[in-house]
This record gives C-alpha cells, sequence and structure tokens, in this order.
C-alpha cells in the first residue's frame, strides 16, 4: 500500500473516531435537564394519575429525552402504595410478568398508611406516613431524567440516614451514605469483594428512622443496570441512575422493621418451604476426584462422630465438566452404590449443574439444538462462550421449549431408578458466568492466551476465574467520580439487525445494547464481559441488555420445576448463586465464593441477614471454613460453630487447597460434634421461624435492630444476629482472642449454657475464655422455646427425639412460644401442627392446631432463671392443656 494511502487512511480513522468521541460524549450534565411538567392531575379513591412532559430543550444526555411520560400512584394496600413513571406508548421494557409476578390489590387512600403528592413544574412526588408527615421519599430539588437508555431519579433524605439492603453485597449492613455506589449487574464474583456488584441483584432497601422508630421499604422493581448512588454532597440523599426500564417503586410502610420485611414477601410471593433435612450439616468441596473419594468423606465423618447430613459433588463427577454426564472416575454403579448407601443410613447427596452445556456431539448439547432452546446471535448461529467444559451454549430460559428441555435432561439423567438420584439440587455460574473476556470471539482462547485443551492440561485453578477472584481482593474498587460515567470513545454503533431467534425485539428500538453511554459501576467493567453479550436477543425479543439479571432466578424457577418433575410430592432444594427479586419463593441461595479469612468470617454475617432479613431468601448461608485459599485449623473450628446457625449450613472449599472437612482436625471435629449438637436440639425452634417466613414473611434471622427499633445502638450492629425470635448469637470476632464483647439491649436475658440470667442489659458485656468449640447464645426473656431432648447422627433419628420447652420469663415473669409440626418433606401435607405455649409464672399453657399425627411427646419443661426448675410433663404434642405447676413432679 503507498505510503501516502496509508497516511491518509490514519488521518481519517483519528477523524472519525473524533466525531464519535463529540457525538457520544454528553452535550449537558444530567444538572441542567429540563426535567418534566405534570398535567391532567387526576386523583381518584385509590389512584392518583397525570401526564408527564418535557419542561425545556431536551439534554440528551445518555441517550433521547422522551418526550411524554405517564406517572401512577396506586393504593395497594393499607400498607402498600406502587408508584410508576413510564413511557405514553410503553415501549420501554418493563421487567415481564410471567418472570416477576407483580403483587395487586386496591384500597381508598384513606385507609393508606402514606400518602402521595405531587409538584406540577417541575415534576416531582413525595411519599409521606399520615401519622406523622415523615416524608419517606421526596424527588423535590432534582429534575426526573427519562432517557432512551438512562433514567435519573433522586430522593432526599434525612441526614445520616439508617439504610439496609440494595444488595447483593458484603459492605456494611447499615449502607455508608456518602460517595457511595451499589451497582446491580450480576456477575462471578469471587471472594466476594467489598464495593463491588456480586451475584445477584435485589434494588430494595430499608429505611429506619430512629426517631420516630418506624420503618419503611422501597423496591424498585426494575432488571436493568444501574447504580444506586447514595452521597451527601447536596443534602443527603439518594439516587437511581438506570440504564434502561421503567420506574416501577413499591413502597412498604412498616411501620416497624418487621412489618416491612413481611410487606416485601407479600411481593416477593413468600419463601419457599424446604424440607426439614436441608437444615442438616452439608459437606461439599470442588475437587474430589472420584466416587471413592466422595465415599471416603462420607465415612470419615461417621468415624469421627460428625453427623453429616447431605453429601454434595462439585463438577467434578462430570466428564471434563459436561453437564448430564458422569466422568470416568464416577461411574453409574459406583455412583447409585455411594447414593444407595447414603440413603440406607438417611443421609443425602446433592450435585451440581451449570446453565452452560458443552458446544460437543453429546445428548445435552444435541438435544438443546434439537429443541432450539440455546441463545442465538442476530445471524441466526448459537451463541457460544467458554465455561468450564470449554465452549459453550447457554439456554434462553425465555424459549418456550426451555422447560420441557430441562425437564428431559433432569428426569433423564436423574431418574432415581436408573440414573443419579439426588435430594436436591445446587446450580452456579448462572449470572451467567463466561470466562471469556468481551468482546469473545473465540471462546476457545482462554484469558491468558492458551487454549481450553492447553488449561485442561494444567492445574484447572490457573485459568479459573479463582485466580481473577483471589487478585480481586487487592483491587480497589472504583473511586467515587462526581463526573458522569461516559465512555469517551463509543465503538461504531451496533446494528439493530433480527433477533435470530425470531420475533420482534423488545424496548425501545435504536439502543446501543453494548456500549450503553451511562457506563455503570460494574466492577468487570463493560456490561459483557465475562457474561453473555448484552445484544443477544432472547426468544420473544427480551434482550440480555435488559434481562440479564434475571437469567439465575429464571433458571432457578425452571429448575424447580424440574426437581418437581421427578418427585411431583416432595418440597424441592434447590441452591443457586444468582438471583433477583423473589427468587427465595423457587431457591435458597449460598452465599458464593468467599476467602478462608478472619475478615470473611465476619462478612458472612452481614452478608447472610441481607439474603434472610431483607430480600425474603431465607435458605442462604456462607462456604463455612471459606472456599478460596486455605483455612486455618482455628479459623475452621470458629467458622464451623458460627455456621450452625445459618439456615444453609455447608462446609465447601475450592479444588487446589488442602482439606477442609471437620475431621480434618481434632478442634474442627469437636467444635463441630458440639454445634451440631446444639444446632440439631434446637432444629424444630429454627424449622418452625423458617415456616413462619414462608407463610407471613417474619424473617428468621434478624439484625439487633429489627427486634429492637428504639435502640440506636443497635442501627450498626452486624457482628451479631437473632437466630429465630429469641435466640442471640455472639461469635467471637477477632482472631487471636477468646473473648468477645458484645452489645445488649434492654431486656431479660439468660445464658443459653447455663440457662442462667446474664445481667447488663443496655450496655456491651464481655465473655471471656470463650473456646474454639463455643458460641455466647443468649435466650431473650420472654420467649418458649422447644427442643429436643437429645440430638441425633441424622435428621431423621432426630425427628424421633421427644421435646422438652425450655421457658425463659420476661422481667414480668410471662413468656411465649410456638412450634411447628409437619412431616417435613412432603409438598401437600396431610396434617400439620401449629402449636402455641404461653407462660404466665405460674400456668403452662398448649394450644393450636394439632393436626400433624405423632407419638412423640412434651418431656419436661424447665423455667430458666437464678435457681432452674425442671418439671416432669410427659405430655403429648396432641393438646390443648394447661398445667399449674403445683400439679407437676419437680425433676
Ligand atoms: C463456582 C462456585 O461458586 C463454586 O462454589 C464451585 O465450587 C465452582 N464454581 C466449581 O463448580
Amino acid at each position: 500500500m503507498p505510503v501516502t494511502l496509508t497516511l491518509l487512511h490514519a488521518c481519517f480513522l483519528l477523524w472519525t473516531s473524533f466525531i464519535q468521541w463529540t457525538v457520544s460524549a454528553p452535550l449537558k450534565r444530567p444538572d441542567s435537564c429540563p426535567g418534566y411538567k405534570a398535567s391532567n392531575v387526576q386523583r381518584s379513591d385509590s389512584s392518583l394519575t397525570a401526564d408527564l412532559t418535557l419542561a425545556g430543550t431536551p439534554c440528551n444526555v445518555y441517550g433521547e429525552d422522551l418526550h411524554d411520560l405517564k406517572f401512577l400512584a396506586e393504593w395497594q394496600t393499607d400498607s402498600r402504595l406502587h408508584i410508576m413513571v413510564y413511557d405514553k406508548d410503553e415501549q420501554v421494557y418493563q421487567v415481564p410478568e410471567f418472570v416477576v409476578p407483580r403483587p395487586t390489590g386496591s384500597v381508598s387512600s384513606d385507609a393508606s398508611m402514606l400518602d402521595v403528592s405531587i409538584e406540577e413544574e417541575p415534576f416531582s412526588f413525595t411519599v409521606t406516613r399520615k401519622s406523622n408527615g415523615e416524608e419517606i421519599f421526596n424527588t423535590k430539588g432534582s429534575n426526573l431524567i427519562f432517557e432512551t437508555q438512562y433514567w435519573r431519579l433522586r430522593t432526599s433524605l434525612p441526614s445520616n440516614p439508617s439504610l439496609y439492603g440494595l444488595g447483593e453485597h458484603t459492605d456494611s449492613l447499615r449502607l455508608p451514605t456518602s460517595e457511595y455506589i451499589r451497582t446491580m449487574w450480576a456477575r462471578d464474583a469471587g471472594a466476594v469483594p467489598e464495593k463491588t456488584n456480586l451475584y445477584g441483584t435485589h434494588p430494595v432497601y430499608y429505611e429506619h428512622r430512629i426517631d420516630s422508630g418506624n420503618s419503611h421499604g422501597v423496591l424498585l422493581l426494575n432488571s436493568n443496570g444501574m447504580d444506586i448512588k447514595i452521597n451527601d454532597d447536596d443534602g443527603q440523599y439518594l439516587e437511581y441512575n438506570v440504564i434502561g426500564g421503567v420506574i416501577d417503586l413499591y413502597f412498604m410502610a412498616g411501620p416497624s422493621p418487621m412489618d416491612v420485611a413481611r410487606e416485601y414477601s407479600e411481593i416477593t410471593q413468600k419463601a419457599a418451604m424446604l424440607p426439614y433435612w436441608s437444615l442438616g450439616f452439608h459437606q461439599c468441596r470442588f475437587g474430589y476426584k472420584s466416587v471413592e473419594e466422595v465415599a471416603e468423606v462420607v465415612a470419615n465423618y461417621s468415624k469421627a462422630g460428625i453427623p453429616l447430613e447431605t453429601m454434595w459433588t462439585d463438577i467434578d463427577y462430570m466428564d471434563n465438566f459436561k453437564v448430564f454426564t458422569l466422568g470416568e472416575k464416577f461411574p453409574l454403579s459406583d455412583m447409585q452404590d455411594l447414593i444407595k448407601g447414603l440413603h440406607a443410613k438417611d443421609q443425602h447427596y446433592i450435585v451440581m449443574v451449570d446453565p452452560a452445556v458443552a458446544a460437543q456431539d453429546y445428548p445435552a448439547y444435541n438435544n438443546g439444538l434439537d429443541s432450539d432452546i440455546f441463545l442465538k446471535k442476530a445471524d441466526g448461529s448459537i451463541y457460544k462462550g467458554r465455561v468450564w467444559p470449554g465452549v459453550t451454549a447457554f439456554p434462553d430460559w425465555f424459549h418456550s421449549n426451555v422447560q420441557n428441555y430441562w425437564n428431559s435432561e433432569f428426569t433423564t439423567f436423574f431418574d432415581p431408578e436408573t440414573g443419579v438420584d439426588i435430594d436436591a439440587l445446587w446450580i452456579d455460574m448462572n449470572e451467567p458466568s463466561n470466562f471469556c473476556e468481551y468482546p469473545c470471539n473465540d471462546p476457545r482462547v482462554g484469558d491468558h492466551g492458551v487454549t481450553q485443551v492447553e488449561i485442561s492440561k494444567h492445574n484447572i485453578q490457573d485459568a479459573s476465574p479463582h485466580v481473577a477472584a483471589t487478585q480481586a481482593l487487592t483491587l480497589q474498587p472504583k473511586v467515587w467520580n462526581k463526573i458522569p460515567h461516559v465512555h469517551a470513545r463509543r465503538p461504531v454503533s451496533r446494528q439493530e439487525g433480527s433477533t435470530g431467534n425470531g420475533g420482534k425485539k423488545k424496548g425501545l428500538p435504536g439502543r446501543d445494547l453494548i456500549y450503553p453511554l451511562y457506563e455503570i459501576n460494574n466492577h468487570l467493567g463493560v456490561l459483557s464481559n465475562r457474561t453473555a453479550d448484552t445484544d443477544l436477543i432472547h426468544q420473544g425479543g427480551w434482550t440480555e441488555y435488559d434481562t440479564h439479571n434475571l437469567y439465575g432466578t429464571m433458571m432457578s424457577a425452571a429448575s424447580r420445576k424440574s426437581m418437581l418433575k421427578r418427585r411431583p410430592d416432595k418440597r424441592p432444594m434447590v441452591i443457586t448463586r444468582s438471583t433477583f427479586v423473589g427468587a427465595g419463593s423457587y431457591v435458597g441461595h449460598w452465599l458464593g465464593d468467599n476467602v478462608s479469612s478472619w475478615d470473611q468470617y465476619l462478612t458472612s454475617i452481614r452478608h447472610l441477614l441481607q439474603f434472610v432479613s431483607f430480600f425474603q431468601v431465607p435458605m442462604a448461608g456462607a462456604d463455612v471454613c471459606g472456599f478460596l485459599n486455605e483455612a486455618t485449623e482455628h479459623l475452621c473450628a470458629r467458622w464451623t460453630v458460627l455456621g450452625a446457625f445459618y439456615p444453609f449450613y455447608r462446609n465447601h472449599n475450592v479444588d487446589g487447597q488442602p482439606p477442609q472437612e471437620a475431621y480434618r482436625w481434632e478442634s474442627v471435629a469437636a467444635a463441630a460434634r458440639k454445634a451440631i449438637d446444639i444446632r440439631y436440639r434446637l432444629l424444630d425452634y429454627i424449622y418452625t421461624a423458617m415456616h413462619k417466613q414462608t407463610v407471613d414473611g417474619t424473617p428468621m434471622l434478624a439484625p439487633l435492630w429489627m427486634h429492637f427499633p428504639n435502640d440506636s445502638n443497635t442501627l450498626a450492629i452486624q457482628t451479631q444476629f437473632f437466630y429465630g425470635p429469641s435466640l442471640l448469637i455472639n461469635p467471637v470476632t477477632e482472631e487471636s482472642s477468646t473473648s468477645v464483647s458484645f452489645y445488649l439491649p434492654s431486656s431479660t436475658w439468660y445464658d443459653f449454657s447455663t440457662q442462667k440470667p446474664v445481667s447488663g442489659a443496655g450496655k456491651t458485656i464481655t465473655y471471656s475464655d470463650v473456646a474454639d468449640t463455643d458460641i455466647p447464645i443468649l435466650v431473650r426473656g420472654g420467649s418458649i422455646i422447644p427442643l429436643r431432648v437429645k440430638s441425633a447422627m441424622t435428621t431423621r433419628a432426630l425427628r424421633d427425639q421427644n421435646f422438652e420447652l425450655w421457658v425463659a420469663p420476661d422481667a414480668d415473669g410471662n413468656a411465649e412460644g410456638s412450634l411447628y409440626l409437619d412431616d417435613g418433606e412432603s409438598l401437600v401435607q396431610d396434617g400439620t401442627s401449629e402449636i402455641r405455649f404461653s407462660w404466665d409464672g405460674l400456668t403452662l399453657k398448649m394450644e393450636g392446631t394439632f393436626r400433624f399425627e405423632t407419638k412423640l411427646v412434651l418431656k419436661s419443661f424447665s423455667v430458666l432463671g437464678d435457681d432452674v426448675r425442671t418439671y416432669r410433663l410427659d405430655e403429648g404434642l396432641d393438646g390443648p392443656w394447661e398445667h399449674g405447676v403445683g400439679d407437676l413432679e419437680l425433676l
């Protein structure tokens, strides 16, 4: 090529990139946007509507301003107000109802705890609590921006607000109030670093106002990428910066924090009730290399006298990590023997299934091709990424054939007679994770320039995201950036093209689905990096750009259905990594790839509470002893004790690190035996709490402020928590320490191990000499706790143990508690018992419904105090009855 031509070509390229930059750079700053003007304001008994029109010259900061919008406020219940701002033509994407069903209802605004008012120009709205006039949400002073690929809405807040939620994250439980960004974009987030987006997206926050003691909640039901900024540089505010979808807000009035949780459960469709056995102790690891090794772990647990309820196998069981296959070290007959052996001892078995299917000539892939369920590119070819087995295709959960496909793979591979008879399921990598950096031109090529064939020759660790994950530990989160995020150089816009799966693309046309001008603070950079490309179109026209955050929850829903196909009468248990609003109604969640570090042992508590207390995903827990890096004996012992108070209690370890099963060290084995003993004796107490959460949304675990909403000392506590309604768990927090100081809110308290009163309520108290096997547990006065008289090696055996009650009187000498009984596993129960106990200092009463048939009895009850008194009962669980202590034998 002549030199002059090359030079000309270079000049042309420079010129075009300059043009691109000037075209794509924002013409105005968001603060200069004109806002909207409201007209045609109509108020009915149960709704308020208005038309919104752009109030001036469009600012087109990150797209084009929409000219005509609509405002809708509807009072749905006395405590729930729904507010939407959406485009007049309803072309903008909205989260599909068939994925996240919406709550409905209509009440008179007079009946509601909340009111809403609007100001016409510039348009703003305010939500107030009628009882005391406090403003819950107020958008005054910051113009609404609503563009083709960006919208912004800001609410002012009282100074130093107590905000919680906006997960998934590992940041402080009470969220920072200055220069803080919560980004919602599901990602494979090894090492779960703070200040980054993690696996799940739950754009809901709880705000507690300590002056009034009231709480409220705000859900933004939107699945697009977003940054939620909390800052105090211009008064205190919370600001949504969202790259698509509509403004779809649900306000929950509380007024107590527990009320907010219960109100939120009405939106999330109530969590799924899981089997009794799922609360047992689980063992897992990535890197069990053969069925013999798995069997050996099971045997070692039994030799060590540590109750093992469920054995798990990671992707190692597969043939080269291909889903729905068995590797040569895991032959079917041996797997079946293993499972039969487990079942014969009333133990359980779980394996992992990933969404990505190896793009190789084998049944799961070929069946997927036949049913046409894989995500496709615009040219109609299958979209390929790279996950554990190498080049992979990704199921399109929107596809009308996908459920049948998934059912059929499940019913064949996991057939109870002829296949692998799992009791529950583990699903992973469903953000979806893709090891390929964007643009993934050749998925066979690894991140370090090696092909997948070469990778498998090396330690898989070196090529896995866990390397990146460990590095992420040292990465600094992006600093708060006052300058709007914008790509300085916008690549050539993508062609609209056909959808690949047919059908019309949903959402506004003409959007740049790869490089939206507003760049959210995704820790992995561009939206499509290490996941499915955001310009892919699902069947029905849904863009991956709009629905990315739904992928894990759609896989969860489909997997739950497939598990039900195998055993229609049993409660399915599915544990997933990626979650969205409402996921708890299908699945539980483990907290992903944490690190075996002291720091993350503590982080796990606040990470866990988000899911159980705020997001209505009660079955949650972190990898006990930590996943990445090497666990020390001391850490593993402490973590094994703490984990006994997670709803989901599983030891899990990464491939390549030293083993960390509880029997590997004597101190950890002792810790496990003691912690499991306590957990199992309390299993029905926590099962009752779980059942309550599935029925009315009361969180089975909660931070202290939810129980003590008037005590400002509780607001930021994140290393103590309530296990069920009555037990306060206070783990040792420092590595080198055997003592722990913790706050005791004003109440009557008893020590769980001595059953005697503990003084110091309203202050910080210290427990010394807390051995590695121990954890201070305090019983709240006013409670009655049902316990099994003895623990057992399996939850099945536990269910044959009788009960006793612990009565912990409050300052007035009263106490109450409850017990829920059912068969532990049937989806539809023949009969359940919901028993309430009460104590007034002289008489113990039992009342309720008694439909669960059992021969079990209440052997005794103990009244905690300086002088613990235990009374003999030998009473069946088919009351009602009442006993004055005078009638009873004192033991
Ligand atoms: C990533 C998961 O987070 C981890 O728990 C699992 O061990 C690996 N994938 C391998 O399947």
